[in-house]
């Protein structure tokens, strides 16, 4: 039998600990040792519309189109965060228009939920990305309650949604806003909103949470979805290129600082209208381009990716969006065929 020294030994059975200690984490990581314990992975997977997802594409807000444009600051956010892009300047943009489904190719009149995705950049290289959609309230309080929505949604038994939104109450705001709220036949008539709150610091270090919405200089003008439904599935990404290419769209970012005391956790929970709002500057898309190779297709519009001056507050949608996001990004940009690779490529 092979004799090995005793140095040697020592060597194999710490090597052996370390791969030990080191699988132990990776279990830990992708969940294996806590069964129960929600993971990206198990978020990314309930996102999966019944014919498996779109590959290539976002895992959700999966249909998009892709802009270039400007946020100019007033110069007003300094009051509220040192951050770089509050300071009155231009500042490029690369943003995504996109519709709240996993499913690619939906019809653009059957999705209720609209979306915003935006990178702004700072001389620095600093980068402000926020993911925004047009509800004024979001369905569910936690992560976890995502996801038991969308395994409610997914699942063979008629009355989940039901049972789940007996076991919620709060879900019943976001289900009135989507039954009553009006639509419209352009991303330029939306207002969006962060939902979640982040913290902005000032320059006497002092922190103030806060939520931003984009308002549209359009005029919204009402439409039901009959109506928008023979526009074509894809009316959407179509209006928006004739309107930029016509005229660039604008939005005013306002932002609005909650009080002592209100819910700064929980993005069910709307903040009463007379709390402090800043105008603090105004986005302004100047060119369309298609998603396939366009540049928004290779940024994951993290909510985490915030400047100095800026950081997450104590709702947990933010890190769970993070981690999220990250899975969906590393399985659509693997997909190969379903994501070809340009020379525009890069984030
Ligand atoms: C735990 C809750 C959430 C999960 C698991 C989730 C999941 C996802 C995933 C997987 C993507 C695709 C990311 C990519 O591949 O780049 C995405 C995109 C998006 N999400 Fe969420 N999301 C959550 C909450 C929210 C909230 C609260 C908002 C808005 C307030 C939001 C707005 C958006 C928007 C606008 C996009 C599209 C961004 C883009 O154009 O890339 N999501 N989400």
């Amino acid at each position: 039998m092979l004799e090995l020294p005793r140095g040697a030994l020592w060597s194999l059975a710490l090597i052996a600990i370390v791969i030990g200690i080191a699988s132990v984490g990776f279990a830990y990581t992708a969940g294996w040792l806590s069964p129960d314990r929600l993971t990206p992975g198990k978020l990314v997977a309930a996102l999966a519309p019944p014919g498996g997802p779109s590959l290539g594409h976002r895992r959700n807000h999966a249909k998009g189109i892709c802009f270039t444009g400007i946020f100019e600051a007033k110069g007003a956010g300094s009051e509220l965060s040192v951050a770089p892009v509050f300071v009155r300047g231009q500042y490029p943009v690369i943003g995504r228009f996109n519709l709240g489904t996993a499913e690619a190719n939906a019809p653009d009149a059957t999705v209720r939920v609209r979306g915003l995705g935006i990178s702004i950049s700072a001389p620095d290289g600093q980068e402000w990305r926020s993911a925004m959609i047009d509800p004024p309230m979001f369905p569910v309080a936690t992560p976890q309650d995502f996801y038991e929505l969308l395994r409610a949604s997914g699942s063979k038994d008629p009355n989940a949604i039901k049972t789940f939104a007996g076991d919620h109450p709060e879900f019943a705001a976001f289900g009135d806003w989507a039954k009553t709220a009006p639509w419209h036949r352009s991303y330029a008539e939306e207002q969006f909103n962060s939902l979640n709150s982040f913290v902005f610091i000032d320059k006497a270090g002092t922190d103030h949470v806060v939520r931003w919405s984009l308002l549209p200089a359009a005029q919204p003008v009402d439409i039901s979805p009959d109506e928008l439904a023979k526009l074509g599935a894809d009316f959407l990404e179509q209006k928006i290129a004739q309107r930029v290419a016509n005229a660039p769209q604008r939005w005013t970012m306002v932002v609005t600082v909650a009080d002592p005391g209100d819910p700064t956790a929980d993005p069910t929970k709307r903040w009463p209208d007379d709390r402090r709002k800043l105008e603090v500057g105004t986005l302004t898309a100047e060119r369309v381009e298609a998603e396939r190779d366009g540049p928004c297709r290779d940024i994951n519009f993290d909510p985490t990716v915030l400047p100095s001056g800026m950081r997450t507050s104590d709702d947990p949608f933010p890190a769970a969006r993070s981690a999220a996001y990250a899975k969906s990004y590393d399985l659509r940009t693997a997909e190969g065929p379903d994501y070809p690779r340009t020379a525009t490529g890069g984030k």
